[in-house]
């Protein structure tokens, strides 16, 4: 039976099993930088160690605080009904009235209709790329699907195929034949990439994040809604870390001047405490890949897609996400940047603070100090990426923080707090990196 105590024992005991038994790499770089990883419970959406410490976590996946008790509660009353989790049928009421929501959903003001009708769910935010890398191929039977140079799309074969060139993508080849990427921003290579009538799909993420947090240049969204429409390659917009209101917008796609074929979405559609993603197109894309016969219809298909009870937690996860709370991230989100702006301004450690609502990147100047290198600290294996950003981190988890870099450029760091965070920890937090960063500029 699954009791208090079995949940107690797991976490008296599996931290040391993770080590043991999952990533010993990861447990121990975990240990090496200081950072929070014996965490015990959860505290008002905030983590606490087992040293009683409270920890803020600005990683990005859990937008309405840790564990927040409406999801909770929303899945204590699925688990105490008698309703099915599983429908051998397929045919899958929670599944429906999910995606009949989140169609609705992406309405924007002022449109007549919404602009996606069909909705595919999985569990991962690559599992969701890859229905995109199908639907793409399936509608227009064309080879090429192309991404944008320092992306991140997910580590599934296909999807890991569209990232940026390094550890996530370079050791897994050959990759999946078609797939490659454009130079960012570059309105030349687009046209000329698409002019060959081949490509059957580009993927963006309307900010890269991972990246180093560099928005799409207005201008190279609008060649790509006009380019991809003449050349009949779906434009499919990647917004698992942009979607679900972390702009401060329902979607960062909302505003482009044509709604992408496809958005995708992950990370916080579960609420944070269970996994799924969704790929959202028009009902007539969905028609011309699968619905032409019954043969066709689960040809792309997970067993779990869209399980009662994570949407479940996605439902009560979206009842959270009204518009008023996106409004609050729009508005709290410009003052944080424009805060963390002023305060750092001046440091010769820092560079620029770029982003969009409370999806934020502070990047760092590099410094060849050799106080600051990573050989000073005995990991040599690393001295090849910036160091800057992973010392601040470090600092920052001693303070209360959890930071990190951004995945394909250690020099940014990425901060993307709760929705909920309230301004007065915003503004803590920006005094707080000022103080660090300040002391790491004192050592150089
Ligand atoms: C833009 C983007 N796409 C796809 C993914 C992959 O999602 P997952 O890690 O859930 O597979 C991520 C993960 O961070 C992401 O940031």
């Amino acid at each position: 039976m699954t009791t208090q105590s079995t949940v107690a024992r797991i976490l008296r005991e599996g931290f040391d099993d993770f080590r043991e038994f999952v990533n010993p790499l990861v447990a121990l770089r975990a240990q090496l930088a200081a950072e929070p990883s014996a965490v015990h419970h959860v505290d008002a959406g905030r983590l606490v160690t087992d040293e009683g410490r409270v920890i803020e976590d600005f990683h990005g996946t859990q937008a309405f605080g840790h564990r927040h008790p409406a999801i909770a509660r929303a899945l204590l009353e699925f688990l105490e009904s008698d309703s099915p989790s599983w429908f051998p049928s397929r045919v899958n009421p929670y599944a429906g009235s999910l995606a009949r929501r989140l169609c609705e959903r992406t309405r924007a003001t002022g449109e007549p209709a919404p602009p996606y009708s069909n909705v595919y769910f999985s569990n991962s935010g690559s599992e969701a790329v890859e229905a995109a890398l199908k639907l793409a191929r399936a509608v227009s039977r064309r080879p090429r699907v192309l991404s944008l140079e320092g992306a991140y799309h997910g580590c599934t074969m296909g999807s890991c195929g569209l990232m940026a060139k390094g550890v996530f993508r370079d050791p897994f080849e050959p990759h999946v034949p078609g797939l490659g990427a454009l130079p960012f921003g570059d309105l030349d290579a687009l046209a000329g990439a698409l002019r060959g009538g081949d490509v059957a799909a580009i993927v963006v993420e309307p900010i890269q994040l991972e990246g180093g947090v560099h928005p799409l240049p207005a201008n190279y969204v609008a060649a790509l809604c006009e380019l991809t429409r003449e050349h009949r390659a779906l434009l499919v917009a990647d917004e698992i870390q942009t979607g679900l209101g972390r702009t401060g917008r329902f979607l960062a796609s909302e505003t482009w001047p044509r709604r992408p074929d496809v958005v995708l979405l992950g990370k916080h559609l579960g609420g944070g405490l269970l996994p799924i993603s969704a790929m959202l197109t028009r009902r007539e894309l969905w028609e011309r890949a699968y619905g032409q016969n019954f043969e066709t219809a689960e040809a792309h298909n997970c067993t779990f897609s869209g399980s009662a009870p994570v949407c479940v937690a996605a439902h009560a996860a979206l009842d959270l996400l009204t518009g008023e709370l996106i409004a609050r991230v729009r508005e709290l989100g410009a003052s944080f940047r424009r805060g963390l702006t002023e305060a750092l301004a001046g440091l010769p450690l820092f560079d620029e603070v770029r982003g969009d609502g409370l999806a934020v990147g502070i990047a760092l100047e590099g410094t060849d100090h050799p106080w600051l290198s990573f050989e000073h600290f005995g990991m040599s294996d690393l001295s090849g990426h910036p160091s800057v950003g992973l010392l601040l981190c470090h600092r920052l988890y001693k303070r209360g923080y959890f930071c990190f870099v951004c995945g394909h450029d250690w020099s940014v760091l990425r901060l993307q707090p709760r929705f909920t965070i309230e301004p007065e920890r915003l503004a803590e937090f920006t005094s707080v990196v000022r103080e660090e960063l300040s002391e790491l500029c004192a050592l150089t």
